[in-house]
């Protein structure tokens, strides 16, 4: 009888001891302090923004920016008739004052004849089929008629945007035009880099905004 409480008073003196000794490890950190987690980067606010991927002459208009490249006359004269220069291939010439403009509408640039678009009497209109002065802050109807399955599209809101909100008693909404996310000049797409997957917070080293992860 007494052996065993002997023997349990031992095992519950080398118990506390232990658990002593683990108190101290812990508190004084005995083991190191482990290195703190890196940072998990926060996502590109790139792929967060809500603008559209460009300004209209409309939006430039409406925030009071410098519209200087649309006033025409500044350089051309009104009385003057404009006339195109095509290269041996009948490709459009583009003078150098125009030279930011790339023109690459279609395969082939088939739609790249400014007059196809530009009234050639008054270059602060355009011209659409059926419709001969549209107004230049006005250019989703000279879309629409060349590209009819489009514009219905867009009209029934399968193709485009609507901005703004859903309860219209917080806002006004807009359905972007045409022109606020294809350039007219060049209206095909490059390609993007599609939004990172979900944070799964472990940390990986994180592949750098610039460059696509190599990791599938
Ligand atoms: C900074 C001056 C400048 C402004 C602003 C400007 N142009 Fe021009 N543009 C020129 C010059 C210079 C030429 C070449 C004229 C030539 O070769 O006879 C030209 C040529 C053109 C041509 C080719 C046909 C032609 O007349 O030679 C078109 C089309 C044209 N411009 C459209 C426009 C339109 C539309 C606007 C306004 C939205 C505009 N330009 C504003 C300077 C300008
Ligand atoms: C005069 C007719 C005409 C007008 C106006 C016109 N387009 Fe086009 N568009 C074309 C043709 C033709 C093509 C080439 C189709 C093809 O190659 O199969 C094209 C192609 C396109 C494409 C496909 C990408 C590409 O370059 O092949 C887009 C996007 C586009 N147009 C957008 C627009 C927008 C936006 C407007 C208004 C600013 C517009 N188009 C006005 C005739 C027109
Ligand atoms: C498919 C139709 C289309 C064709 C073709 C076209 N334009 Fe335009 N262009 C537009 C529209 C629409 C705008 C106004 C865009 C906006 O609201 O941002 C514009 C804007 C411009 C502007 C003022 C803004 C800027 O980008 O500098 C100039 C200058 C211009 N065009 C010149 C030309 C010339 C020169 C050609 C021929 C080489 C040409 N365009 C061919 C539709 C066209
Ligand atoms: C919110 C942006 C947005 C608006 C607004 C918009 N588009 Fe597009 N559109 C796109 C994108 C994105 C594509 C796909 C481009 C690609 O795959 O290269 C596209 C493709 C197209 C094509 C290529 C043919 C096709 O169906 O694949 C045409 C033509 C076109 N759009 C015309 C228009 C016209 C006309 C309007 C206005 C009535 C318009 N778009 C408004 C974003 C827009």
């Amino acid at each position: 009888m007494k052996q065993t409480d002997n023997r349990s008073t031992m095992v519950l003196v080398v118990l506390s001891a232990a658990f002593c000794v683990l108190i101290a490890a812990f508190t004084f950190e005995w083991w190191g302090v482990p290195k703190p987690l890196p940072p998990i980067p926060l996502v590109d606010p790139k792929f967060l923004e809500t603008k559209t991927w460009r300004q209209s002459y409309a939006d430039l208009i409406s925030l009071e920016e410098d519209v200087d490249h649309f006033d025409c006359y500044i350089c051309h004269e009104e009385d003057k008739k404009s006339v195109l220069k095509f290269d041996a291939n009948h490709r459009v010439i583009i003078p150098e004052e125009h030279e930011d403009i790339v023109m690459g509408h279609g395969t082939h640039g088939r739609n790249n004849d400014c007059f196809n678009c530009h009234n050639d009497k008054n270059l602060l209109l355009l011209q659409a089929r059926g419709i001969e002065s549209l107004k230049m802050e006005n250019s989703t109807p000279l879309c629409g008629s060349c590209h009819g399955p489009t514009l219905r599209d867009w009209e029934a809101g399968s193709h485009g945007r609507t901005s703004g909100y859903w309860d219209r008693s917080k806002g006004p909404y807009k359905k972007q035009d045409c022109v606020n996310c294809h350039d007219p000049h060049s209206p095909g797409f490059p390609g993007r880099r599609p939004a990172p997957a979900p944070n799964h917070l472990r940390h990986v080293s994180a592949p750098s905004a610039a460059q696509p992860s190599t990791q599938h």
